[in-house]
């Protein structure tokens, strides 16, 4: 899978569109897959996070239907065109991928939006299961096509809340919102700086090349589930670990309290480590934040380095593959890495000066054979635009 052309990807969904549907389609919108630079598992303790979109992208044709029937296809799925009726849609947790842009009419409908029927094509060059967002990009490129059709005039920020709640409550995943405010609200050339209590928000600019830099990404090809009970119980893990602290969220824990925090928690030797992961994650996010603005990007590395060890053994949330590649890419001489998005299995971020990154990129590749894993596909990330509309 790789990113394509946006225009060319646009004319292609259109003429299958036409195909599918015997009609043109309105619009085409788009979104795109993520990478976290930094701030792993902190959304949904009210923490800071700093994703940046992926050229990959998601999208969504469409054209409303005046007999109120809903009609979805996708290009990757077997089993042709899903046809619902908005009004009997209910929550199905586990469901195929129709249940994504499903639960974004379901949850617009919820807020009480008039959202009717219409007919939906989309295509994805976003790698499923990788840790780089399909879901998101797929529930946001729908919202922003739904939007448009039913002149709704939501915000960003708006449209991401409404697509979290179609995957925690319709898909039954209970993730964050970094990912779809990231899919909202990125913009080329930047690092996307959130805070997820409120979602205020600023682009930081990251453009590795001009620093002689350069960002890879390693899908280890372990293909995740966050729907498969660890994430969750690490989430009710910080919840508690909250409760027990007295604050309402470990956002709340200010960096220079954490001894004291971790004092107060010598009961509970299993929450210590899930709360020394937040606070310290927090606290590398603010300092890759110092760097970015102070246009320092190689001291990113140390931080994304120190991130995966938190989030290794602490969170405990890597596996085998991640720790291979992010070890293997340190060893080699890379400035720092990682792995990205919620773990067990999915993708690792390499930052590495420009002239060393074939290197790295082929002792990652070599580790991997020689440890009898699937070949990684490992491809640059250069920060790409948020969701829009291709046309017309
Ligand atoms: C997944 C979730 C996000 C976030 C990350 C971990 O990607 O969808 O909300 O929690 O894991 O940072």
């Amino acid at each position: 899978m790789t990113a394509t052309d946006p225009a060319q990807a646009a004319h292609r969904t259109a003429a299958e569109f036409r195909a599918l549907y015997g009609t043109e389609p309105t619009g085409i919108w788009a979104a795109p897959g993520r990478v976290n630079l930094i701030g792993e598992h902190t959304d949904y303790n009210d923490g800071f996070v700093m994703p940046l979109a992926l050229p990959h992208t998601t999208l969504a044709a469409a054209a409303p239907r005046t007999d109120g029937v809903l009609r979805l296809h996708s290009a990757g799925a077997p089993g042709g065109i899903v046809e619902l009726r908005p009004e009997d849609l209910r929550p199905r947790p586990g469901a195929d991928w129709s249940a994504y842009p499903a639960g974004v009419v379901w949850a617009m409908r919820e807020a009480g939006l008039p959202v009717g029927g219409a007919d939906l094509h989309v295509t994805s060059t976003v790698p499923l299961g990788a840790g780089l967002s399909s879901s998101a990009a797929l529930e946001v490129a729908t919202a922003l096509a739904l939007d448009a059709l039913h002149g709704l005039g939501l915000s960003r920020e708006e449209l991401a809340r409404l697509a979290q709640r179609a995957e925690n409550a319709y898909v039954g995943v209970p993730c964050g919102i970094m990912d779809q405010t990231a899919a909202a609200c990125c913009t080329a050339g930047h690092a996307l700086f959130l805070d997820t209590r409120d979602l205020t928000q600023r682009q930081v600019a990251f453009d590795a090349a001009a620093h002689g830099l350069r960002l890879l990404v390693v899908d280890t090809r372990v293909r995740h589930q966050l729907g498969d009970g660890a994430y969750a119980q690490r989430r009710a893990g910080c919840e508690r670990a909250a409760r027990a602290l007295g604050v309402r969220a470990l956002r709340d824990v200010p960096h220079a309290h954490l001894p004291d925090a971790l004092a107060a928690l010598a009961g509970e030797p299993g929450l210590r480590p899930l709360v020394r992961h937040i606070v310290t994650e927090n606290h590398r996010v603010e300092q890759a934040v110092a760097h970015l603005d102070a246009g320092r990007p190689h001291a990113l590395g140390p931080l994304l380095t120190a991130s995966h060890a938190s989030l290794r053994d602490d969170f405990a949330v890597s596996c085998p593959e991640l720790d291979l590649a992010a070890d293997t890419a340190d060893a080699a001489g890379a400035l720092g890495a990682r792995m990205t998005g919620g773990g067990f299995g999915g993708s690792a971020l390499v930052l590495v000066e420009e002239a060393a990154a074939a290197t790295v990129a082929k002792a990652v590749d070599a580790a991997f054979a020689a440890a009898g894993y699937t070949a990684p596909r490992i491809f640059p990330a250069v920060p790409g635009p948020g969701a829009r509309r291709l046309t017309p």
